[in-house]
């Protein structure tokens, strides 16, 4: 007797870039694990190979261009794997990527992610060459540019996330903003807030998939706002209200957010949630008016530090902050640069992410202004901007040591030893406090997905180490070995 099932399709899925994207790549193989796909994490065994992609810098694009070209004899020999590439770069390149690469199968924006399985099914089935793409920012009516842009999310795929108890929560969709150096605006499309009742029942679904923590995402999260056909507006505070009733959530978390609208409103309502994280990743991008004028950031460093004045006088030292900087960008000087230094020493940020600026065609800058700062000065800036912000963050962490602080475990370190593991022995854990910090210890695998506390012993620029503690007697910490 013979029994026939559907071929179980393999699916090799890479993914590069933002926690948007991250996002999109657990919707798209919730969607095809629906369809009876399996991941692989090789691209020899599988049917299917997928990158999922970022153009916020040139490097990301050379990285997946790179991937392709070493695609093209296992696509010769093997003409029935299909291709794809998605997300931003797909979005941007478009008829660019079957150029130098003709051998892929389908292109997809990330608006159109929804279209993936039935491009894979008719890609099979021998049509070449497919793409589905949303329009440019100037290819219609904007309520039409808008809605090619919709997204699609909720399916999930827990096994898909950094760990089963952590997810992440689209609210915000695009971007309206415009800096003159990004290229997200053209790829992810305008600014949209998604419905704050289909963000709490998401939200339930994910609490009762047994997440613990969600992580809200907008380029600009904190300039979140829905109005309804009622003409009722929500934003981001109001939405931060209903999230916090969700039973099952633990923390809240919520970046990328734009300084102007970090309003008091938001910050007290970060103050008055205890589950929502207290950690604010805002980008300042340069400590010169001159070249944020440049940028069209729409703000000055008077207003940054405003901002930062605000934090300090609703939340004191229980907010942590966080920033991007952007250094070479067109036309910058010696001392323009020193005056982002001078900023990076002002607010003394937990961490700062550094980048050299990389033109992207399609922007303004690409445009209208010249790239002119030398690669060998933008790594020397790279570089010192990075020393200062990493001593800072080391000599702020010594207020850490003899602490204890609460961490939501989230799994074996990098560093930890695979044969503990097996063993059931105890091993390098890492966890994060509400406030977004690093923490590793020694510790049961057991602990992961449980929110403990940690006394720290040892610092470093980006980790505090430490060791479980479940009481206090006297002022000593004591270390439970049941808990190691
Ligand atoms: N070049 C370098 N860095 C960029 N970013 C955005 N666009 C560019 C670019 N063209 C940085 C910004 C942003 C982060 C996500 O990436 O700092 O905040
Ligand atoms: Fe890009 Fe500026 Fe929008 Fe951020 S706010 S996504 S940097 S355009």
């Amino acid at each position: 007797m013979s029994t026939t099932s559907a071929p179980v399709h393999k699916l090799y899925i890479e993914t590069v870039g933002c926690q948007m994207n991250v996002l999109d790549s657990e919707m798209v193989v919730a969607d095809l694990r629906r369809r009876g796909y399996e991941l692989t994490d090789n691209t020899r065994d599988a049917d299917t190979i997928l990158f999922n992609t970022c153009s916020v810098r040139q490097h990301a694009e050379d990285k997946i261009y790179s991937a392709l070209g070493r695609l093209r004899l296992a696509k010769q020999k093997h003409p029935e794997k299909i291709i794809g590439v998605m997300g931003c770069m797909a979005q941007k390149d478009q008829g660019l990527i079957f150029q130098r690469a003709p051998y892929v199968d389908l292109i997809v924006g990330p608006g159109q992610l929804h279209q993936v399985p039935d491009l894979i099914e008719r890609a099979r089935a021998g049509a070449r060459q497919q793409s589905a793409l949303s329009l440019g920012r100037k290819d219609g009516r904007v309520d039409e540019i808008r809605r090619s842009h919709e997204s699609f999310d909720p399916l999930r795929d827990p096994s898909m996330r950094p760990t089963p108890f952590q997810a992440y929560l689209r609210i915000q969709i695009g971007c309206d903003k415009f800096c003159t150096y990004c290229i997200v605006p053209m790829t992810r499309g305008p600014e949209q807030g998604r419905p704050p009742e289909v963000l709490v029942e998401e939200a339930r679904i994910l609490a009762g998939q047994g997440t613990k923590e969600i992580t809200l995402l907008g380029q600009t999260v904190n300039s979140y706002r829905f109005k309804d056909s009622a003409g009722t507006v929500t934003d981001m505070a109001d939405l931060l209200h209903l999230l916090h009733e969700v039973e099952g959530i633990e923390r809240i978390k919520f970046v990328t957010n734009y300084p102007k609208d970090m309003t008091f409103k938001l910050l007290e309502t970060v103050r008055d949630l205890p589950k929502v994280s207290t950690y604010l990743h805002v980008p300042a991008q340069s400590g010169s008016n001159e070249v944020l004028k440049r940028m069209k950031r729409g703000y000055t460093v008077e207003d940054y530090l405003a901002m930062m004045e605000r934090i300090e006088a609703t939340l004191g030292d229980k907010a942590t902050v966080s920033s991007d900087f952007i250094v070479g960008f067109c036309g910058e000087t010696e001392e323009e640069f020193r005056q982002t230094v001078e900023l990076v020493k002002r607010c003394r940020f937990k961490n700062s992410f550094i980048f050299k600026y990389s033109e992207r065609p399609g922007t303004k800058a690409a445009e209208l202004l010249p790239d002119d700062v030398p690669e060998e000065v933008k790594k020397r800036w790279n570089n010192e901007l990075l020393a200062v912000q990493n001593a800072i963050s080391e000599e702020d962490n010594q207020r850490f040591l003899g602490q204890t602080v609460e961490v939501l475990v989230e799994g074996p370190s990098k560093k930890a030893d695979s044969d503990a593991v097996s063993e059931g022995g105890p091993l390098q854990l890492v966890g994060r406090t509400l406030d977004d910090r690093i923490v590793v210890f020694d510790g049961n695998p057991r602990l992961v997905g449980n929110t403990i506390r940690i006394g720290i012993y040892e610092v470093s620029a980006f980790t505090l180490i430490g060791t479980p503690v479940t009481q206090h007697v006297g002022p000593d910490l004591i270390s439970l070995d049941s808990a190691r």
